[in-house]
């Protein structure tokens, strides 16, 4: 039996050492695919495996029709955007996700990002403390609630949005209930988004929202590129010169940012809010665990597709 790690952005060595460890003692084989450049070589890494571990790396319907023998994918990390839920479906393979394994490490980087403007880049020159400024998350779940944990730990004033949860279950974590993003977004110099990308979400963060924004209103996105409005970002930009935008993972204007709005922005090299080895130990060695009670026991406790 075949397990293939298809990692476009390899995991730590530590970490594919424990999943490693993992598909040995359930008696299976690991094949490794990192770093590799082109489709073609997913295709053919692909061809004889009956399980596969994915990070961001996209799984299509023509993946899917290479990988003939393939019964299970596990995108190790929370957002599963970047797999085909439909094609998994009608090729008869489970996709699952592994929630809350890497949460933690998005959470300090959006803190680290926050820090790291807040100072200025460490240049030398004066920078602002966190303490006693507005912070607003944009959605509870997992990193959420991590947000909150660090953010108090700040001395931070924290908001939460999140229709979804319980309005006890902020509360419980010292957060105050907004009732609509508006709410939050015109109450918070900060903002944290933690939405997922799909059909509903996409775009959903424009120039509205933002405008709305209080004096030096800082937006940081560890969530999606996708989830922002770019036109409305950018005219918030020409309007606002007390706006920031700090995002893992560089959007499709950066060009406009970096030519116009020096000093203002961070965008990470490659999406790396999960990539620590811890978040890939937890991620890794889980999609792994996954895999094989799936195949031992039929497990399907953290499947996405129906
Ligand atoms: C996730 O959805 O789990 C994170 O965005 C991490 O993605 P990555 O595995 O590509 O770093």
């Amino acid at each position: 039996m075949k397990i293939l790690v298809a990692t476009e952005k390899p995991f730590a060595p530590v970490a594919v050492k424990q999943i490693r460890e993992v598909i040995d003692a359930a008696g299976y084989e690991l094949a490794l695919l990192e770093n590799y450049k082109s489709v073609q070589e997913l295709f053919t890494a692909v061809s004889d495996a009956e399980a596969m571990i994915v990070r961001s790396d996209m799984v299509t319907s023509d993946v899917l029709n290479a990988a003939k023998k393939l019964k299970i994918v596990v995108r190790a990390g929370a957002g599963y955007d970047n797999l085909d839920l439909p094609a998994c479906t009608a090729h008869k393979v489970v996709a699952m996700n592994t929630p809350g394994q890497n949460s933690n490490a998005v959470a300090e980087l959006a803190f680290e990002m926050m820090l790291y403007q807040a100072r200025n880049g460490f240049s030398g020159k004066s920078g602002v403390e966190l303490r006693g400024k507005t912070i607003g998350i944009h959605a509870f779940g997992n990193v959420g609630r991590y947000v909150a944990e660090i953010a108090k730990g700040f001395g931070m004033k924290i908001y939460g949005y999140d229709p979804f949860v319980k309005d006890e279950v902020l509360k419980a974590a010292g957060v105050t209930v907004c009732k609509s993003p508006e709410e939050l977004y015109s109450k918070c110099q900060y903002v944290s988004v933690h939405i997922p990308a799909n059909d509903k979400t996409k775009k959903s963060i424009g120039y509205a929202l933002l405008k709305s924004m209080p004096k030096d209103a800082v937006l940081v996105n560890t969530a999606r590129k996708e989830v922002i409005d770019e036109e409305g970002l950018l005219k918030i930009f020409e309007e606002r010169k007390d706006f920031t935008y700090l995002s893992d993972v560089e959007p499709d204007c950066k060009a406009v940012f970096e030519e116009k709005y020096k000093g203002r922005f961070i965008f990470t090299a490659k999406k790396m809010g999960a990539q620590t080895e811890e978040a890939n130990i937890n991620a890794g060695v889980a999609a792994a665990r996954q895999i094989v009670d799936y195949f031992k026991t039929g497990n399907e406790k953290f499947k996405v597709n129906k």
